[in-house]
């Protein structure tokens, strides 16, 4: 992967991940991603912003011989997510003169993660600045986006913000600037649901902060470069409000095929009122485009047959997820198809402890629908046409 230039001294040296479809063991990645790593030299001091991925040690450590790199002083670490931090022993291996720059809870997480000895870090705290001569380097403690203790640089001269996984987009492409403004849309959306989504109210207050700075371009460890920062600030405004869109998310598993008659006829019902609807057939659906229609939508209902004395396990995992990711959605439904009974309403109300929806009657039926049972879909229909109304969504 070749160097590319930034700006006048200031250089892209990660890594593009083209092959990797899975993060964290959770998330799909069905377009690859990329570990942004930044050089900048300064007159004076040269700083490494953030490293790479392990398994991409050897294309970072190419990009800084590549550019005859002999000296590092500093190395920022933004976060200690080990697919920006787990080249640090590596490039502190080569360059002993380094020191990690962070803040204190970054620092105990990196010694934590990666045995980095304590003597090899610089502490810094909100605010402060560190000068490489000619170029100043800014640090605005940023916390949760993604763990307690991420952070974000300013550099002041050039008017970059250096955000690590803050506005990122799990995507891998040969463009440094964004250039398809629709699909890094569509990478960055569905980066910030699988997550940023939880942090709502955190990065409210960070956008908040953020609008003090002239800033030129959004440099994340993610996907490209925004040239236009305004694009993905103005997407993160939105995302983040408590707007709710008219849009309802069905995330339903069948068994034999009572419970997709229920799911098929809502579906037709809310259509014909002009409601949107997003179904996700669970056993064949990407959870990250599960996460990324629950952004928006104001509505969820779970559609889950009862086996084994509940929800259907495909079901009860969706909505853990959707408990987990924290969406602004307010109301929430459950039906399905039962044989002899269960407890699948307690167990699927009960999952859903952060979000606090109001639970909109859900409709169980007895084996295959009858015609009876599919207008209490209807019904059930009209009732989220209704509150949506109320919201006036609809
Ligand atoms: Fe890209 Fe939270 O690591």
């Amino acid at each position: 992967m070749a160097v590319r230039k930034v700006r006048d001294r200031i250089y892209s040296v990660g890594a593009v991940d083209w092959d990797r479809r899975m993060f964290d063991e959770l998330i799909p990645l069905p377009e690859g991603t990329s570990y942004n790593a930044y050089l900048i030299m300064g007159s004076e001091k040269t700083a490494l912003l953030d490293t790479v991925d392990p398994t991409k040690t050897q294309v970072l450590l190419d990009n800084l011989a590549e550019l005859g790199v002999d000296r590092i002083d500093y190395v920022i670490s933004h976060h200690a997510e080990q697919d920006h931090s787990g080249s640090i022993p590596a490039v502190l291996e080569k360059f002993p003169m380094a020191k990690v720059v962070t803040n204190a809870k970054c620092k105990n997480l990196l010694m934590l993660h990666l045995h980095i000895p304590e003597d090899k870090f610089m502490v810094i705290d909100d605010g402060e600045t560190l000068s490489l001569g000619d170029k100043t380097l800014k640090f605005i403690i940023t916390p949760w986006v993604h763990w307690p203790e991420t952070m974000v640089t300013y550099l002041v001269e050039d008017k970059i913000l250096f955000t690590c996984d803050f506005f990122g987009s799990h995507l891998a492409t040969s463009d440094l600037y964004v250039r398809d403004e629709g699909a890094v849309y569509y990478g960055a959306k569905r980066y910030y649901a699988e997550i940023m989504m939880p942090f709502r109210n955190n990065i409210r207050s960070h956008l908040k902060k953020l609008a003090e700075y002239k800033i030129e371009l959004i440099a994340p460890s993610h996907g490209p470069i925004y040239d236009n920062p305004q694009f993905i600030i103005n997407a993160y405004a939105d995302w983040i409000s408590d707007k709710v869109a008219n849009e309802v998310v069905i995330p339903y598993v069948s068994m034999h095929g009572s419970t997709e008659i229920m799911v098929n006829r809502l579906i037709d019902a809310l259509m014909k009122l002009g409601v949107r609807v997003m179904p996700f057939n669970l056993p064949k659906s990407d959870t990250g485009e599960l996460a990324m229609a629950l952004v928006d939508a104001a509505t969820v209902v779970i559609g889950t047959p009862t086996v084994l004395v509940g929800a259907h396990p495909a079901a009860v995992y969706a909505v853990f997820l959707t408990n987990a990711l924290r969406p602004k959605v307010r109301f929430v439904s459950i039906i399905g198809s039962f044989g002899w009974g269960g407890q699948t309403i307690n167990q699927i109300t009960g999952l859903i402890t952060n979000i606090k929806p109001e639970i909109i009657e859900p409709v169980l039926v007895k084996g295959l629908p009858t015609e009876e049972d599919l207008k209490k879909i209807d019904q059930l229909a009209e009732t989220i046409f209704e509150k949506h109304k109320q919201l006036g969504i609809a």
